[in-house]
């Protein structure tokens, strides 16, 4: 499995936490910024996560900002993306199983990495449950056009 991996200054520090953890289960990991704690805009860093998803090359992305709403904002925006802003793994499940989530988003200033870690554990356990959910995705990529 492919993961990109982007976030803001203020997800910085939980990206950092990720990425050799995500490398030590045997994961590719495509960090796509940003490289340090200086001021940067999320929805720059949204786009270069989500685009590696769209390309094909990552089966989802890993976002990160302070909060995790201003990144998931932006990457909602970028048409073909769903993403689930994550506090909690029963939340990341559920938006893979129920949203099919490919983009799911943190707040780093409020998840500290052992829950980050659950977080993304349980997205990546859950699976889509198609169905009536599928319908509503379907509705939600209507809205795209
Ligand atoms: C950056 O200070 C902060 O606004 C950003 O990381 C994020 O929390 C926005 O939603």
């Amino acid at each position: 499995m492919k993961i990109a991996i982007a976030s803001d200054h203020g997800g910085f520090s939980l990206k950092q936490e990720l990425i050799p953890w995500l490398k030590e289960k045997g994961l590719e990991v495509i960090d796509c910024g940003t490289d340090s704690e200086d001021s940067c805009d999320y929805p720059d860093y949204a786009k270069k996560g989500c685009d590696e998803v769209l390309s094909g090359n990552a089966d989802f992305v890993i976002l990160c900002c302070g909060t995790g709403v201003g990144i998931s904002i932006a990457a909602n925006k970028v048409h073909g993306i769903r993403c689930g802003l994550c506090p909690s793994p029963e939340i990341a499940a559920l938006v893979k199983q129920h949203n099919n989530a490919n983009a799911i988003a943190l707040g780093g200033r409020f998840t500290e990495p052992a829950l980050a870690k659950e977080i993304v554990e349980a997205y990546m356990n859950a699976e889509f449950m198609g169905g009536r959910h599928q319908t509503r995705v379907d509705k939600i990529s209507a809205l795209e056009d």
